[in-house]
């Protein structure tokens, strides 16, 4: 094979016939970077309507055919004439070639393929459909390369061999939470397929709703489907929706076109209080509970009867029969078992099972449905709580809990599939910006993301075959929009992708990086709201040495890119000021700021700061420290916005209490606060009573202002009763009595209850 490389190497080289001496061009901007790409000098020509040569007898290959043909015309504007079954190779044209002989060596997946740029044509071979897809894609970025012309693209002449290092190359998407358009699911899965992920996990049911039709079982969808959200002052309309089993089929096809399975998750014994609310009688009371509004670890167990399990297999049936794929995923995780312990129905079943424990209940659930999917020629996959109850060797496991699951399961012989939280958890914010969404706080970012490798330390060689690969999981509890979602899957799932197709030998940090803004490029043309975070300019700002000056720092996560300023209110371009050290800028002042590559691309919108005296005087409640570093439980939630609409707090929803760390009180005589309220929706399980409340002085509650420690007697409080309004932020302004030196501001609301959550947006501090 190595031959036939070097002899195809060589047809290309001496095809390519340089006019001048030998220059390769740069290496293209390709995401997952192949296993090997050779350049060679010269470049191949596409015109509008050039042939692609479809050499195939087979469906699959005219599709992918026409499908890059679709996608190309999307990015570019420049159209092909596909032809199926051409024998000739046309010069000027594409040739996609599906040959069973073609081996690639290396390719265990079968999904490699070959692909060649000469100056005369463009001919990509694959042994199957699957791997013609891969090429196809790479093709495609190839074209998009570069985004200028469109009426005739260039190619520089080169040769790819490639194929995947893992099977399992996923993203997962909780439709449970918030529901996405059929629509939207389609679009996610085609921008997966872009990025030559091959496995969308498909999270379908929860307590907070149940999304998928099953015809025998109407309720499901005609209660579970939908929820009254948690609003502090009622009246919020209902929320939900789910797919029918059309829209499944549609779905299904879609993604099977793109080379992706979907894998549908029906979680069971636990997260079922949506199915619950829909038929009580699956549930442990009988008692019929609301779909819930909460996030959080909810208490609601299906029971153990055989009219359970007669439910939950005819339920799979309808699921089998939409999900042609091998796996179905069936939950297992955060079952928390109080009402099993509690109940002596399900008591008096485990002791005629002869099941001491819980969580060996679990396992029997497990195994039980684990031999009815067996039955049925499939596989169960679940999250690693399976393995506490004991399962069989021939379920799957997916490694939340970090990365100890995956090991104990992998040592035992089992598949297993990493989805390590917190790296693997996208919910979790890139950046430590302010103008992140909301979240989990803690920084996942694409760094970290890329540097992620799916074989976990302390696997030898025969336990690490049996991880299949990884994903990375949409949670939708703080991803209410499609916009949303995106921007928290892209570009963190370009750099997983590399991390699950590429070899370890051919990734790069840098080298990633400076192909992004080419991917960054094709995000736009496709209309995907992706991140900018680990580029976008970071500006802090402080009080400089002389009055009525800022220092101002400005960095980027990344540390790439040359970042520009100006201070003329003007757009920043590559030849505005370069930043180099901190500024020092006379106040007022508008600083806006951007960040290119050496091409002069930007790499970050252009991000505005307006300085001023009063604004070195104010925190948001990123700024702000938490009382309890490195404990509690932040999140980074919605709320009211100042002008209408929504902002983003950073709140610890154990103790909502922050810290203006040394404030110079001889200068400082008042305070603004920008506070807003929202209902606390939050289910904490075992957690509950680690939630703060400190007893309110009047019947609104109040917010305090403390001297250094948060407690003792406050040196300033402000009623709320006349402030609540959860649609719009409140003004809450305190005179600060005199005080001398300089001292931390403590600020927690009294509140009798967790519900209103109210949240800190700002603290500006007033000169005296
Ligand atoms: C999970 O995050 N509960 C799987």
């Amino acid at each position: 094979m190595r031959a036939l490389i070097c002899l195809l190497t060589i047809v290309c080289l001496s095809a390519c016939q340089p006019m001048r001496p030998a220059r390769l061009s740069p290496m293209p901007s390709l995401i997952p970077q192949p296993v090997s790409v050779e350049r060679a000098p010269g470049s191949f020509t596409l015109h509008e309507g050039a042939v692609l040569n479809v050499r195939a007898r087979n469906a699959e290959a005219l599709r992918t055919a026409r499908q890059f043909a679709a996608r190309l015309a999307r990015a570019r504007g420049l159209h092909l004439d596909v032809r199926p079954l051409a024998d000739a190779d046309a010069d000027g044209g594409i040739v996609f070639i599906l040959d069973a002989t073609h081996l690639i060596p290396g390719d265990r997946l079968d999904e490699g393929y070959e692909l060649s740029v000469s100056p005369r044509r463009i001919r990509l071979v694959a042994r199957t459909p699957h791997g013609l897809f891969n090429g196809s894609v790479t093709l495609w970025q190839l074209l998009t390369a570069r985004m200028q012309s469109r009426h005739a693209l260039d190619v520089p002449c080169l040769y790819i061999v490639d194929y995947p290092r893992f099977a399992w190359r996923g993203l997962m998407l909780d439709s449970a939470r918030h529901f996405q358009s059929p629509e939207f699911v389609e679009k996610l899965i085609d921008e997966m397929s872009l990025h030559k992920l091959d496995v969308l996990h498909w999270h379908l049911t929860d307590d907070q709703g149940w999304r998928i039709q099953i015809k025998k079982y109407p309720e499901l969808t005609a209660i579970g489907a939908w929820r009254t959200p948690a609003a502090l002052h009622g009246g919020a309309p209902r929320y939900g929706g789910f797919y029918t089993q059309d829209e499944i089929r549609d779905i299904v096809r879609y993604a099977a076109a793109r080379y992706i399975t979907i894998v549908p998750e029906i979680e069971m014994p636990g997260h079922a209080q949506a199915a619950i609310a829909a038929y009580p009688q699956l549930g442990v009371s009988g008692k019929r509970p609301p779909v819930s509004p909460d996030w959080g670890v909810h208490t609601y167990l299906y029971n153990v009867e055989d009219s359970t399990f007669d439910f939950l297999e005819n339920v799979l049936t309808e699921v089998m029969a939409l999900f042609p794929g091998p796996y179905i995923h069936v939950g297992g995780d955060e079952a928390a078992k109080d009402q099993w312990q509690a109940s002596a129905q399900v008591q008096r079943r485990m002791r005629e099972l002869g099941i001491s424990s819980t969580a060996a209940l679990q396992g029997y659930f497990t195994a039980r449905i684990g031999k009815f999917l067996a039955a049925h020629g499939r596989r169960l996959i679940g999250w690693d709580e399976i393995l506490d109850g004991g399962v069989p060797a021939s379920a799957t496991v997916m490694s939340w809990r970090g990365e100890a699951g995956g090991v104990a399961a992998a040592r035992q012989g089992h598949d297993v599939v990493m989805a390590p939280s917190p790296l693997m958890y996208f919910d979790h914010v890139q950046s430590a910006l302010h103008e992140e969404p909301p979240g989990r706080p803690e920084v996942v970012s694409l760094a970290d993301v890329y540097a992620y490798d799916p074989v976990p330390h302390g696997l030898d060689a025969a336990q690490a075959q049996h991880v299949l690969g990884a994903q990375a999981n949409l949670w939708t509890e703080y991803m209410d929009t499609p916009q949303r979602i995106e921007h928290a899957a892209f570009p963190r799932a370009a750099a997983l992708a590399e991390a699950l197709w590429s070899p370890r030998s051919r990734r790069d940090w840098h080298d990633f990086l400076a192909r992004l803004p080419q991917q960054f490029a094709r995000y736009r043309a496709l209309g995907i709201a992706f991140a900018d975070s680990a580029f976008a300019p970071d500006i802090r700002a402080v009080a400089g040495k002389r009055s009525g000056t800022a220092e101002v720092t400005i960095s980027n996560q990344a540390r790439f890119g040359k970042i520009r300023y100006t201070l003329d209110g003007s757009a920043p371009e590559l030849a505005s000021s370069r930043y180099a050290a901190p500024l020092t800028v006379n106040l007022p002042a508008t600083l806006r700021v951007g960040v290119f590559d050496g091409r002069g691309r930007e790499l970050a919108a252009t991000r505005t700061l307006a300085l001023s005296g009063l604004s070195l005087l104010r925190m948001n409640s990123d700024e702000l420290k938490s009382c309890n570093p490195g404990g509690g439980l932040p999140l980074r939630l919605s709320g009211p916005g100042k002008n209408g609409g929504e902002d983003v707090y950073r709140v610890d929803i154990f103790d909502p209490c922050w810290i203006y760390p040394h404030v110079d009180l001889e200068k400082v005589h008042a305070i603004d606060v920008v506070a807003g309220e929202r209902t606390y929706n939050f289910q904490l399980w075992h957690d509950a009573d680690k939630v703060v409340l400190r007893k309110p002085l009047s019947p609104g509650g109040e917010l305090r202002v403390y001297l250094d420690a948060c407690s003792g007697d406050a040196l300033a409080w402000i009623p709320l009763a006349g402030a609540a309004n959860a649609d719009a932020t409140a003004r809450l302004h305190a005179v600060l009595p005199a005080r001398t030196g300089t001292h931390d501001l403590c600020f927690t609301f009294d509140r009798a209850t967790p519900s209103p959550l109210w949240m800190i947006d700002s603290v500006q501090l007033l000169p005296r």
